[in-house]
């Protein structure tokens, strides 16, 4: 079994305060400032190309119309991701995951994958995006495969059972999120740190697993939630937590 080693800050979205997200130019930027892993969202083109992107529509960060699940690589691959963010990054384009991953390997990086599926793509996206990885990532204390859906990470099990699953918890967690943590066997409990509780940390910090917070770009809100047993955190600005992380243990 995998023995993870996990950072205390993780770059969100490579580090999406500085640099569009989700792109090489972000992962750059984060091994730049320092940061040993970053966040990334990956989800599959129409013709199932493992992208990393985060929303279901092209609109927000591209400026085109249209869903991922509908457009193919080929047209994505022409798609213009950087000067929605500013105009400095004008030309950056959607990386595959493929990509991402020579640049993290150059980098020297580790790598928190967020299985981050179009609707009905749960396990198909799981199960490629596993696939791709599989071939070009042997590193696996330091890798964490996370999703929202229990279903893509059922299929992550399924694929990769040693390699380490993370269950990420939204605002309001599904009743049985326990028992998922453990059907699932998940090395980590990833939750909302601008919307939980003390109560509900210690209710996971009850379980023995580590706990990382997204997406804490406040220094006060860091240091709060470290009080309450929060072992990591993302961050869009991850350099800003450092002085938070180094008085933790
Ligand atoms: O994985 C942590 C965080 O990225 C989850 O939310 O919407 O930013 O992907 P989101
Ligand atoms: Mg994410």
């Amino acid at each position: 079994m995998v023995t993870l080693k996990l950072p205390k800050i993780i770059g969100h979205r490579g580090a999406a305060a500085y640099a569009p997200e989700n792109t090489l130019e972000g992962i750059h930027t984060a091994a730049d400032l320092g940061i040993e892993w970053v966040e990334l969202d990956v989800k599959l083109t129409r013709d199932q190309v493992p992208v990393i992107f985060h929303d279901d529509t092209l609109e927000r960060t591209t400026g085109a119309g249209g869903h991922v699940a509908e457009t193919n690589y080929e047209d994505l691959r022409h798609l213009e991701a950087g000067s929605w963010f500013s105009e400095g990054f004008a030309g950056v384009k959607i990386p595959t995951l493929e990509e991402a991953v020579e640049v993290l390997l150059e980098r020297n990086l580790g790598l928190n994958l967020e299985i981050k599926p179009c609707p009905g793509r749960e396990r198909e996206t799981a199960e490629v995006a596993l696939d791709a990885l599989s071939q070009i990532w042997d590193e696996h204390d330091r890798l964490l495969i996370s999703s929202f859906s229990h279903v893509s990470l059922e299929a992550a099990f399924d694929l990769a059972q040693d390699w380490p699953r993370g269950l990420l918890l939204p605002k309001d967690w599904p009743e049985n999120w326990a028992d998922l943590a453990d059907y699932l066997k998940v090395s980590s409990i990833n939750l909302n740190g601008n919307t939980c509780t003390r109560e509900q940390i210690e209710e996971v910090a009850d379980l023995g697993l580590p706990i990382l917070a997204y997406t804490i770009n406040d220094l006060d809100r860091a240091r709060l939630l470290r009080s309450w047993g929060v072992d990591g955190f993302f961050s869009d600005a991850p350099d800003l937590l450092r002085e938070v992380v180094e008085r933790m243990h």
